[in-house]
Parts: structure tokens; sequence; C-alpha cells
């Protein structure tokens, strides 16, 4: 398969002031597009294309049985002007776990990613070069049968987005509060929980409300089965700073493997600290805060890096962490992972490729 490219005749005029870019809300020039057919012996089209609105089947499985999966990360402006990637071809490997637990068809991982380069460098005006923002890339992969019924699609698109984005959180690195759901599930052993999919942030949109109207940003989502044991944050993996160690849910099936959680414990151990992977119950983390061995708590993820948590409410109780403020390893962490995802700092785990 080649990749075609097929040229924009006007181009979009570009954000003028990069710090109101938001986050997901301004699409750059062109996307990429893949198609496969079954009928036609699997992916037969690649191209370069202009941003534009898609023409597919009211039918279409999508939009009725969710077979659909997505991924997410992030081209960075160096100082020198050099466009950077962070481990983007683990993104790629993970669009393709998400699609086998979906049944949809193998991605040409290597192809994906030599495509993605070829669409950054076409659009790298778009990517901004403020401190924090960056150009968001959203891969999608879609089933669209034009067939009412439930059955893994034998034809499929698969394109990629960009988005100039700034900060994800409107409030910057301030700690952010987070709202422990009980009453509602995420994810429940031999599920999707481990997958990228939008059936899971589907489902996650009830409790988020419930937290937005208590005044709360997150949602913690505790384990699907005995609502005792944490997984992870609506967009973001979590971890803890127990007395010293630092300690994050396993990956258990019921939790995404976020790229930058692995990068985040790499760190840590690099830096000398013991980091462990296990089950932690809520009630563990409630007794710490008591005990006064809650030193920190942060969330990893794409979008937000790594977000301090200042507070968790759960089941009524106020669970203070810290002082409530930025804590010491959060931001060291902060600082060295984006020091490497923007080329401030020698990259010596080899996770950046320069475009
Ligand atoms: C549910 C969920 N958990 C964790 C993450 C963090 O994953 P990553 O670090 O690969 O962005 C994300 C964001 O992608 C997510 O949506």
């Amino acid at each position: 398969m080649k990749l075609e490219f097929i040229k924009r005749e006007v181009l979009k005029e570009k954000p003028a002031d990069e710090s109101k870019l938001g986050f997901g809300r301004i699409f750059s020039d062109y996307m990429l597009m893949m198609k496969y057919d079954e009928a036609k012996g699997g992916w037969y089209y690649a191209a370069i294309e202009p941003y534009e609105n898609l023409s597919i089947s009211p039918a279409a499985l999508v939009f009725h049985y969710a077979q659909e999966c997505f991924e997410g990360m992030k081209a960075y402006r160096t100082a020198d002007g050099e466009v950077m990637m962070f481990r983007p071809w683990d993104n790629v490997h993970r669009m393709n776990i998400s699609g086998e637990r979906l049944c949809m068809a193998p991605i040409p991982e290597d192809f994906l990613l030599q495509s993605i380069y070829e669409l950054i460098k076409v659009e790298k005006d778009w990517i901004p070069s403020s401190p924090g923002t960056s150009l968001y890339i959203r891969p999608t992969f879609i089933g669209i049968d034009p067939v009412i019924g439930v059955k893994a699609a034998s034809q499929y698109l698969l394109y990629v987005i960009l988005s100039p984005v700034g900060s994800y959180y409107a409030s910057g690195l301030a700690p952010v509060s987070i709202y422990v759901e009980n009453k509602y599930v995420r994810a429940v052993k031999g599920g999707t929980g481990y997958t990228k999919c939008g059936g899971n942030y589907a489902a996650s949109l009830k409790a988020g409300e419930v937290a937005h109207e208590r005044g709360y940003s997150q949602v913690l989502w505790l384990d699907g089965r005995e609502n005792k044991y944490i997984d992870e944050v609506g967009a973001m993996n979590i971890m803890f700073k127990v007395n010293g160690e630092v300690i994050t849910p396993e990956l258990n099936g019921s939790i995404l493997a976020g790229i930058t959680r692995d990068s985040i414990i790499k760190l840590a151990r690099s830096m000398g600290y013991k980091v462990t992977e296990r089950r932690i119950s809520m009630q563990e983390i409630a007794d710490a805060a008591e005990n006064g061995t809650l030193e920190e708590v942060w969330g990893t993820g794409t979008a937000a890096v790594v977000s301090p948590v200042g507070e968790l409410i759960w089941e009524d109780k106020v669970i203070k962490v810290g002082d409530g403020g930025m804590g010491k390893l959060t931001l060291e962490l902060y600082n060295k992972l984006t020091g490497i995802q923007y080329g401030r700092e020698a990259d010596e785990m080899g996770w950046t490729v320069k475009l």
C-alpha cells in the first residue's frame, strides 16, 4: 500500500493566540485516512487528505454497536524548533491491543507509524511553541459496514486527526480534587477496561456528572467487583507516594496500560525510588492519610502529563494529600518527563523520535 497525498486548495487560518488553544477544539488542515475492506483483500487505501467531514452510512456498525477504539499522543516543538514525538510506537501497538479485544482488523503498525510521521511533517506548522502546548494526535478506528446486526465489521476506517492544544487543565498544574466513585463502575474483570474504546468513556460520563455537581474535577474508579480497590482516574493512571515508596495499581485487565504510567515508573526507579505495582485498597490510602504517611498523589496521562492530586473524597470523607499543594516528587517527575518530551533533557531511555 502506498501513502497518497491529496492536496487541499485553501489552507485554514492557524490560531493566532496560543494561550487560547484549549484542548481538542481546533483541527489542522489534513488528516491521515486508511481504509480496510475484507472483500478487497484488507487494507487498500492510505492517504493524507484534507481534514473534512466523513460520509458514512447511518447504519454503520460503529453508531450502533460501538466497534471503535482510539489513541492519544502528542508531537512537541523543542526550543530549537525541532519536532519530537514520545513513544508513538507504543500508542500504535496499544491500538492493536484494543482492536483485538473488539474483533477489529489488525493494523499494520509500522505502516501506520510511518504514515503518522509523514502527516506530522506535512502539518508541522500547526505545532504550537509556547510552554506546555503541543499538537495532540488522535488516531481513531471504526467499523463501518452499513448493516444492522451485532457482528464484527468487514470494513473499517482508521483516521488520524491533529489538534493544537494548550494545557489539559484550565487551572494549569494546580492540584486537582478527585471524587472516588462507589456506585457506578467503569470496568469489570474480563471486560474492556484495558482498551481505549469509546464505550468505556460513554459509560463513565454519569459518574463524571455527579463528581462535577459536587465540585470535583475527576473521578477515581474502584474495582468493579468489590468497590474496594483502586483502578484509575477518568483519563489518567494514579500513583501514590506513601512513606517514601511509590505505589500504583497493577495492570489487572481493568485499567489502561498508560504509556505515561510506564514512563513515570521507569523514571522514578532511575531516580532511586522504590516503585511497586500492586493492588491498593481505598482504605489503605485513607489510613495512610490518617497516620500522616500519604505524602503525594498524582495522575499520569498523555493529556495531563503528571497532574498533582490535592484531595480525594471517598464516602463523604475528605482525604487531604500532604499539605494540599504540589508534591516535591510530583514536580520533579513532571519536569523530568516534560524535559525529555520537549528535548530539554537527554533521552537516555530511547523514548523520543525527532521528525
Ligand atoms: C482511562 C485512561 N487511563 C489512563 C490514561 C493514560 O494513558 P497514557 O499515559 O498512555 O496517555 C488514559 C489516557 O490516555 C485514559 O484514557
